[in-house]
């Protein structure tokens, strides 16, 4: 299977591009709704409870696991990679990121070379897009806005609602006071597909928003063309199977928003 791995829900938007572009694959999703947010906790705390979750989707059947969390990517892909993956019985199995998949597609998009990240302060403090910006085209200028309050007025069910419009004029005035030249602004939250109505509106006509969904579908799309070896072992079977570390009913619920289709979710411990 392929796992797709998020602090909660956000990482849904993210699925939902990766099936409809690969929908033969088989998919096991696991949200750590129970521990969620990430974005505002310290690094080794986000490194310890990803690879804990990617361990269990290890355990659990998958060989290629995707971190559809822009926070967990910043503060523990690199760690995962270095020193869990390398010790892991099976040599073969690879954790990936949604951070340089976005970076990679930036440089189609932006024609002023100046970029804006919107993300949890955990992303914006480790500095990821910037350093991973300046190693693909150092060109590119980015400029980063934390926005605290969008995954917890997410995760509330309140992205709809009047409050939700006063912190998303909030951050979006901030970062565009910032720098007066972007004309691309990542949503750098795999939550954030969901106050993009609200960031549209307050968002002048000619910049550009980028959601990492289809982004990310297409650059595992390629890199499991280029990956014969490990690709020949997922299964496919066309299924899908949802984790949550808290309550399951919850979790479905909220999934039909993400989703748009009804789902059945177990419980388990991580
Ligand atoms: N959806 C996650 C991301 O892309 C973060 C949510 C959280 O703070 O847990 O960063």
């Amino acid at each position: 299977m392929i796992g797709v791995f998020d602090s909660g829900f956000g990482g849904l938007t993210i699925l939902k591009e990766i099936r409809k572009k690969l929908p033969e694959y088989d998919y096991l999703y696991l949200g750590d709704n129970a521990r969620a947010p990430y974005g505002t906790r310290s690094f080794d705390v986000v490194y310890e409870y990803t690879w804990q979750a990617v361990h269990y989707l290890l355990e659990h059947g998958c060989r290629l696991v995707i971190l559809a969390c822009n926070t967990a990517s910043a503060k523990a892909l690199r760690n995962i990679q270095q020193r869990n993956l390398i010790q892991y019985k099976d040599p073969q199995v690879r954790v990936l990121g949604v951070i340089r998949p976005t970076v990679e597609a930036i440089r189609d998009y932006t024609q002023t070379k100046h970029v804006g990240v919107v993300a949890t302060p955990g992303t914006v403090a480790s500095e990821s897009y910037v350093i991973e910006t300046e190693k693909q085209d150092p060109a590119i200028c980015v400029t980063q806005e934390a926005c605290p309050m969008w995954v917890p007025l997410i995760e509330n069910n309140e992205h709809g609602n009047a409050g939700a419009d006063y912190f998303v004029r909030k951050y979006m005035a901030e970062l565009l006071q910032k720098d007066r030249l972007i004309d691309t602004i990542i949503l750098g939250c795999t939550h954030y597909p969901l106050l993009l109505d609200k960031i549209r509106q307050v968002t002048p006509d000619n910049i550009r928003l980028l959601s990492q969904g289809e982004i990310v579908a297409n650059s595992l799309a390629d890199y499991l063309v280029r990956h014969r070896d490990l690709e020949q072992t997922l299964s496919k079977e066309g299924n899908c199977r949802f984790l949550t570390t808290e309550c399951p009913e919850r979790f479905s619920e909220s999934a039909r928003m993400f989703l748009g289709e009804e789902i059945h979710t177990e419980r388990i411990e991580l």
